[in-house]
């Protein structure tokens, strides 16, 4: 499928693409990651991941480091752990029925929007700056037969061609570090309905400890990303009709799945400044649940 064919629906003019210099290097960084970590997670079910997992390890499930087939055995723990990180995100988007429209803003390979269509049976639009992801995205929904309900396009969250108050519930999944909190969130109340959900999970930094440690300021150079700190996402919804409904710590839920991943051959470097500033007090991983008011 070419890029226009995805930018381009009937009807509708064709999709902005990135409209900065930044956003073109991320569209350009995910256009050409394919990192082992996320796709052979992915090939344990055909559910394509780019953040991390949450929950306790199943070490029966998991096997002792002798075991010949422990490798396998860790992938398909970490992919686990991965998918149940977006179950705990897609509980918190509240009732959601099949007639409804969601939006997965950073939709990355798709792995969520499919696991919410086939939770709510709602139809779930994704923008992502990667072309590259998005056709994977179109290409995993037809070969699972849901493309009439699952769509990935390549815009800018930041300008999505979702009508004003048409969306139910919204989310990014990993993936606010890549832009203004104000920006994006005002672009969100845009889309959601009055009453509606939005949901983030992700890494920010944690106001009590002060400053970015040198353990954020290392992922940010790792994922060309920049780490927003909590207090900054509580003011700019705040600021933008979303009142948060619900905040969840969910560091502690997330340190086993980096305890793991750093003993497994799927390391990518970044796994001590992940473990660090968790431990340190300096990073967190949470949950925000909000409602457009
Ligand atoms: C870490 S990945 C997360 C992907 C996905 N949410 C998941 O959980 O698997 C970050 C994603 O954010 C997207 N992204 C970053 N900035 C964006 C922007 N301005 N507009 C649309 N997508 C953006 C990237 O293209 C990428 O798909």
């Amino acid at each position: 499928m070419s890029l226009t064919d995805i930018s381009a629906p009937a009807g509708r003019a064709a999709i902005p693409g990135p409209a900065t210099p930044y956003q073109g290097d991320i569209a350009r960084y995910w256009d050409t990651e394919a990192r082992p970590v996320n796709l052979r997670l992915g090939d344990v079910d055909g559910l394509y991941h780019h953040h991390y997992g949450i929950g306790e390890i199943d070490e029966a499930a998991v096997g002792d480091p002798e075991d010949s087939e422990r490798e396998k055995k860790v992938i398909a723990e970490l992919h686990r752990l991965e998918s149940a990180q977006t179950d705990v995100l897609l509980d918190n988007l509240g009732a959601i029925t099949a007639g409804q429209t969601l939006v997965d803003a950073g939709c990355g390979r798709g792995g969520s929007m499919v696991m919410a269509h086939q939770r709510f049976g709602a139809r779930v639009e994704g923008v992502t700056l990667s072309a590259k992801q998005a056709e994977f995205g179109n290409r995993r929904a037809r070969e699972l037969g849901i493309d009439a309900s699952v769509r990935a396009q390549v815009c800018n969250m930041l300008k999505m061609p979702f009508e004003t108050g048409s969306v139910a519930a919204s989310w990014n999944n990993e993936s606010s570090m890549y832009v203004d909190l104000d920006d994006l969130f005002a672009e969100h109340s845009r889309i959601l309905e009055v009453g509606g959900r939005y949901v983030t999970i992700t890494g920010c930094w944690n106001p009590k400890y002060g400053q970015p440690s040198k353990w954020v300021s290392q992922i940010n150079a790792h994922f060309e990303c920049n780490i927003h700190s909590r207090r900054e996402y509580l003011r700019a919804m705040a600021d933008n009709r979303l009142v948060p409904q619900a905040v969840i710590d969910l560091t502690p839920a997330t340190l086993p799945y980096w305890e793991l991943r750093a003993t497994s051959s799927l390391v990518t470097g970044i796994e001590e400044a992940f473990i660090s500033s968790y431990k340190d007090g300096s990073f967190q991983y949470v949950l925000i649940a909000a409602d457009r008011v």
